[in-house]
């Protein structure tokens, strides 16, 4: 469950709650919800920036308890950092840090001022709603597998934030948009032993089950094979747990109106095949189905948001394992397309089951345009790092507006090159192409492989191999790019 959100009208100062959140930029220099607070309480909070122990250094906490002429019990005095430099990620890093402050208190409630931080370039919608998912995010926690570490102290549930009525919508985004975010988070970071192929279908067909407007279709390998996803099918072979394209669709929209297409990469589990990967973190690619996860969520917050439009999201699921049937490097497939691709590296998996759920996308669907997301590929990692996803496209317009998705919820986006100097890194003399490109650009000749399989679409393609979760122990799937792709949608129904 999500956390639940309302907007509050009362003064800081006499707002019921047993925690009340203001701000206090560095220097010392209070916000107006600080002072009001420091006029009613004597000066509580003055002292303690005089004393040096609040030095508003950004994202830092002071806990003030029972300060006297306030109605809330506790006052959360957050560090902004400097006023001049403050921006939209710095607001949204100092109410994720407030959420996790406030996930340590023993209370089940709050109420936040931080929403009346001035941040250029935004209104307050946008900084309720940027507000709430920073707090949704940070009060996730992953229980399927492993007992709350903090049993017995309430946790916090509701949260309210300082607004005008108008700002509601805001609000109204960010319950859908936290409800998209924690579906993908929680299918990435189940284990590969439970989210199979077979999984995400049921998790699909239950989500189509739970909602009007929303169908699933599940094609197993049998009728795969029927159809010609040779390409696809030659992935999972070496599995037990056998390889489901999984479609959901919602009709939001008018019925005459062309949808709107997702695909994402659900590799369960990624060892490389017969190309078999290196031991070391080898566990991480479980994570390898969090493109499928994304755009699940992405199409969950879509339902959810209750937008008017057509949207369908189609996700090839697989797992990538060595086993005496396993494809193997120097054999040809014949794609759903009709293309044959040599495989020179089973390794290079992700793009061999996008590319034959493009072509069926297309087919079947005639959409008005495809985004695809994966984590594709580890050069795409190294280009960009754990910020940015890899956008590829032929369309400068479907790519700004990404970009500018992007941007809005700071689940940011940056292009790479989809010239076609590259394609001539994936000739093969045994088939009309191989399924690497060599040692160069690999995040962009993986995305040159897939435009192969878009010909005639608007199309684009999202690497997100670095931002799909954090790495480590205590890691986890972030959810990206659920946000991107569900202000993507929300600015299509817009406009
Ligand atoms: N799932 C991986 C990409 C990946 C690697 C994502 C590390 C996140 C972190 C993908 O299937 C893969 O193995 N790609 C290869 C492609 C290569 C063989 C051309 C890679 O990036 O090494
Ligand atoms: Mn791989
Ligand atoms: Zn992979």
């Amino acid at each position: 469950m999500t956390l639940q959100f309302s907007l509050a009208s009362a003064a800081p100062e006499t707002v019921d709650s047993p925690c009340v959140v203001v701000g206090v930029y560095e220097n010392g220099l209070l916000t107006s919800a600080a002072a009001r607070i420091d006029g009613a309480a004597g000066g509580v909070i003055k002292r303690q920036v005089e004393s040096g122990d609040i030095n508003g250094k950004a994202g830092s906490v002071t806990i003030l308890f029972a300060p006297e002429g306030v109605s809330a019990k506790r006052v959360l005095v957050v560090g902004l950092g400097a006023q001049k430099s403050f921006d939209a990620a710095r607001f949204q890093k100092v109410n994720i840090e407030a959420a996790r402050a406030l996930g340590k208190l023993p209370l089940d409630n709050a109420a936040s001022w931080l929403t009346e931080l001035d941040v250029p370039g935004h209104d307050a919608a946008w900084r309720v709603r940027t507000a709430a998912l920073a707090a949704d995010y940070a009060a996730y926690r992953y229980t399927a597998t492993v007992k709350p570490r903090d049993q017995g102290k309430p946790a916090l549930t509701t949260l309210a934030f300082a607004a005008a009525d108008d700002a509601h919508v805001g609000l109204d985004q960010a319950r859908g948009i936290a409800e998209g975010v924690r579906f993908a988070r929680e299918l990435a970071n189940l284990p590969p032993n439970i989210c199979t192929p077979a999984y995400i279908a049921e998790q699909a067909q239950a989500f189509a089950d739970a909602h009007d407007k929303v169908s699933c279709r599940v094609l197993d390998h049998l009728e795969m094979e029927k159809l010609g996803f040779g390409s696809l099918l030659a992935v999972g072979r070496g599995s037990v747990n056998k390889p489901k394209l999984i479609a959901l669709e919602y009709r939001g929209g008018a019925e005459s109106d062309k949808p709107y297409a997702f695909v994402g990469k659900g590799i369960t589990f990624d060892t490389g095949g017969i190309s078999l990967k290196p031991g070391p973190g080898m566990d991480e690619m479980k994570f390898d189905m969090g493109g499928a996860a994304g755009v699940l969520g992405g199409f969950v917050s879509a339902v959810k948001m209750g937008l008017p439009l057509n949207l369908v999201c189609v996700v090839p699921s697989a797992e990538n394992m060595p086993d005496g049937d396993s494809y193997r490097p120097g054999d040809v497939l014949t794609s759903l397309s009709g293309q044959t691709i040599e495989v020179l590296n089973t390794d290079a998996e992700g793009r061999l089951i996008l590319c034959d759920a493009l072509t069926w996308t297309a087919q079947t669907f005639q959409p008005v345009s495809i985004i695809d997301a994966a984590t594709l590929t580890g050069a795409c990692v190294i280009a960009l790092g754990k910020h940015a996803s890899g956008l590829m496209s032929k369309h400068d317009d479907l790519a700004a507006e990404l970009l500018a998705a992007g941007e809005t919820t700071l689940d940011r986006a940056w292009r790479l090159p989809l010239w076609d100097d590259y394609q001539v890194q994936l000739e093969s003399g045994f088939a009309d192409m191989a399924n690497i490109g060599g040692k160069s650009a690999g995040a962009i000749t993986a995305g040159c492989f897939l435009s192969r399989f878009t010909d005639g679409q608007r199309w684009a393609h999202l690497d997100i191999a670095g931002t799909a979760w954090d790495e480590g122990r205590k890691g986890g799937s972030t959810g990206r790019p659920v946000a991107l792709l569900a202000q993507w949608l929300i600015d299509r129904a817009g406009a």
